[in-house]
């Protein structure tokens, strides 16, 4: 079988070794696209391959239409909201994505950008520490249990909403759970976003909500702009001096965005998942997900049932 490895932000180089070897040693032969600039080199790389793993990369249904051989696609990572799922079923093709493997990467970064955002973007001006401040994590998923896990450490007081996760066990794992995303903006100094982009979930984050945090309150997204909606927040930050928004995903708006000088900052590409370890741990997922389903028909990791 061919696996293609399609990426236009390639993985580190021993990712793609250890994708490589779990590949070569099932007996698979394994193609690589990397840092392609057009739709068109994708939909040629496509057609003769069997199984494909990707990153953020696009497969809509004129990609699912030039991939005649294709069996499954392995998002190397979380969420999967750039497949369309829908034409891959249509398809009969079989998605996949690794959850948890990319975690604990995504989670380092939220504190990154959130030291960076206290500290008045390192301008040189007193700033103020994360000790003891509160911190609201909205959507409990395995990136979110990594900043909590992380913020016990900075010795923050950590709360956490999510819709399909039950209070008991946000509670145990020592973290406040609240009843709603509302309450969880009015508890919370910083608010911290993992909540996956679908049709409920688009342009959730707006001004009623993001208005509930306290004076010098901070937004950190880490997972998705389409969550964001962008008029109102920008909006809200223009009547609320005191707000700050820090991001790995650089907004549609972002040259409005970066008005707010001193208050706004988003990463250039986005760097969540862009560790030599995410790297790894996410892409030999894959492939071994791959084999399995080649091997087993396993699709324990299926995401278009
Ligand atoms: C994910 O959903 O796993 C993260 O957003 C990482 O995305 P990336 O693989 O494009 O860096």
């Amino acid at each position: 079988m061919k696996v293609l490895v399609a990426t236009e932000k390639p993985f580190a180089k021993v990712a793609i070794d250890g994708i490589r070897s779990e590949v070569e040693a099932a007996g698979h032969q394994l193609a690589l696209l990397e840092k392609y600039t057009e739709k068109a080199q994708l939909l040629d790389a496509v057609k003769n391959a069997d199984a494909l793993i990707i990153r953020s990369d696009k497969i809509d249904a004129e990609v699912l239409d030039a991939a005649k051989q294709l069996q499954i696609v392995v998002r190397a990572g979380a969420g999967y909201d750039n497949v369309d799922l829908a034409a891959a079923t249509a398809h009969k093709v079989v998605v996949e994505n690794t959850p948890g493997q990319n975690a604990n990467a995504v989670a380092e970064l939220v504190f990154g950008l959130l030291v960076f955002a206290v500290r008045n973007f390192y301008n040189g001006k007193s700033g103020t520490e994360l000790l003891g401040k509160k911190l609201g994590i909205l959507a409990f998923g395995n990136v979110g249990r990594n900043v909590a896990r992380i913020a016990k450490g900075f010795g923050m007081d950590v709360y956490a909403f999510d819709a399909y996760c039950p209070k008991e066990a946000i509670e145990a794992a020592g973290v406040h759970a609240v009843d709603s995303q509302d309450a969880l903006f009015e508890v919370s100094d910083i608010v911290s976003l993992h909540i996956p982009a679908t049709a409920e979930t688009k342009e959730s984050i707006n001004y009623a909500l993001v208005n509930k945090l306290p004076k010098g309150g901070i937004l950190v997204n880490t997972a998705r702009k389409e969550v964001i909606n962008e008029p109102e927040l920008l909006k809200l930050m223009a009547e609320r001096t005191d707000l700050k928004y820090v991001a790995d995903i650089k907004p549609d708006a972002d040259a409005e965005f970066a008005q707010f000088e001193g208050r706004y900052f988003a990463t250039p590409k986005k760097m969540g998942a862009q560790t030599t370890e995410a790297n790894t741990n996410a892409g030999i997922a894959a492939a071994k997900q791959i084999n399995a389903y080649f091997a087993e028909g396993c699709t324990k990791f299926q995401v278009n049932k």
